[in-house]
């Protein structure tokens, strides 16, 4: 069985121009955005008691966004957000004018006009944006990695997108998508990661998942706890940019520890760490795993710098964390409400779990100061999003 790797974030500290990105003020307005949607509910925040009891924790979280607007994942929340503000740049409206039912009006229609906005996406972030775009009549192209399943693919292509599954890794389809946007006098590329040159539509799309992050935030509040350790899963790292830095945000002064965790076959951040000269380190090749939304290999740029900042430990999990953690949500302690959570949403239970209670790792649950005194915070980012494939894990697995 491969071993789970870990490395304490050593890397040179920034400026750290962007954590204001995601401040209070810009996740109020991220969080009013989504509330206009008549598909908008909090997801819940379930309480595993007898898991922590279980596990020799003070408390544990999970966020659940099999609920989230339907599409059983939190990205929508990016896409949505980021293509709200374009529209709004486009037709000169600050983003606290636009509402689902402006977007989707006739009038604002005709002054935005046609565009077709295009992506490359492991499913969940594709589904995103061609929901989006269908709900607002415009057009959609979807670009997905070699071996992406049948299942998503068409939950992509039911949303009216125009779906393409390539030969290519992730990272080579997000520089495809990028390239057809640009020769498309209406086309506009919604990724969600940032490159050089390419900043404006990252940074809403993890304004976006803020709503997410302050949610949780208020939640855990509400329960009349304060996390003390977030564990939080990357593919490019838009998603742990956003929830660090908003959690960095909030708890300025004595923040929680904070923990990124990476599929092994992608391991991007980990290695950036690890190397800890502050230099993004690329991986390159198939990434195979079945942690599809952690299958990319190339940070984002933006975010990356807040994980600099932020992040206490950065975590490189085999497969085998990610299916206990299925196993586990799926079927938690008796009396504990049960969390369907998907191959790239549940790695953080599995790496708790394993962490807890596994002497092997009794170096890095020191490391990471976990005792009955923590309240854990983590975030199962997915459901059942390719159901064959659970049902496979938690039935029919030996
Ligand atoms: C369910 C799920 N969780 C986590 C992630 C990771 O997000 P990011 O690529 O921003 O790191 C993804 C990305 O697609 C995802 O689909």
């Amino acid at each position: 069985m491969d071993k789970i790797k870990w490395v304490k974030n050593e890397m040179p500290k920034t400026e750290d121009k962007y954590l204001p990105l995601m401040n209070q003020e810009n996740m109020k307005k991220a969080r009013k955005f989504h509330k206009s949607f008549p598909q908008y509910s909090e997801t819940p925040l379930v309480e595993l008691t007898q898991m922590a009891d279980y596990l020799g924790l003070d408390d544990f979280f999970v966020k659940d966004e099999s609920y989230r607007f339907g599409l059983n994942a939190f990205k929508v929340l990016g896409g949505s957000y980021a293509i709200a503000n374009y529209v709004a740049e486009r037709t000169g409206k600050d983003i606290s004018e636009i509402t689902y039912d402006t977007l989707i009006s006739p009038e604002l229609k005709q002054e935005f006009g046609q565009a077709t906005f295009y992506t490359a996406t492991d499913g969940n972030h594709g589904r995103g944006v061609a929901w989006a775009a269908n709900k607002l009549g415009q057009k959609s192209v979807v670009l997905m990695p070699k071996g992406s399943t049948k299942m998503r693919f068409d939950n992509i292509a039911k949303e009216g997108a125009k779906v393409t599954i390539e030969e290519e890794n992730y990272d080579e389809c997000v520089r495809m998508a990028n390239d057809l946007a640009e020769k498309d006098e209406n086309g506009i590329m919604v990724q969600d990661t940032a490159w050089d040159g390419y900043e404006k539509i990252p940074t809403w799309i993890m304004q976006g998942y803020g709503t997410m992050a302050s949610e949780a935030g208020e939640q855990i509040a509400k329960a009349g706890k304060r996390p003390s350790h977030i564990f939080i899963q990357a593919g490019v790292g838009s998603l742990a940019g956003a929830v660090i830095g908003y959690f960095s945000n909030l708890y300025k002064e004595n923040p929680p520890k904070m923990i990124v965790m990476e599929a092994q076959a992608a391991d991007c951040l980990y290695q950036s760490a690890k190397a800890a000269d502050g230099k993004i380190r690329i991986v390159d090749g198939d990434l195979t795993t079945m942690m599809a939304g952690l299958a990319c290999g190339e940070p984002n740029t933006i975010s990356f710098d807040i994980l600099k900042n932020h992040t206490d430990f950065f975590v490189s999990c085999p497969d085998w964390v990610s299916a206990k953690g299925m196993r586990m949500l799926g079927a938690p302690v008796k009396g504990d409400t049960p969390v369907t959570s998907g191959e790239s949403g549940a790695v953080g239970m599995g790496l708790i779990a394993t962490v807890m209670t596994d002497p092997n790792y009794k170096e890095l649950k020191d490391q990471l100061g976990l005792t009955s005194q923590s309240d854990v915070l983590m975030f199962s980012t997915e459901g059942n999003t390719d159901p064959d494939n659970y049902r496979k894990i938690l039935w029919e697995e030996e």
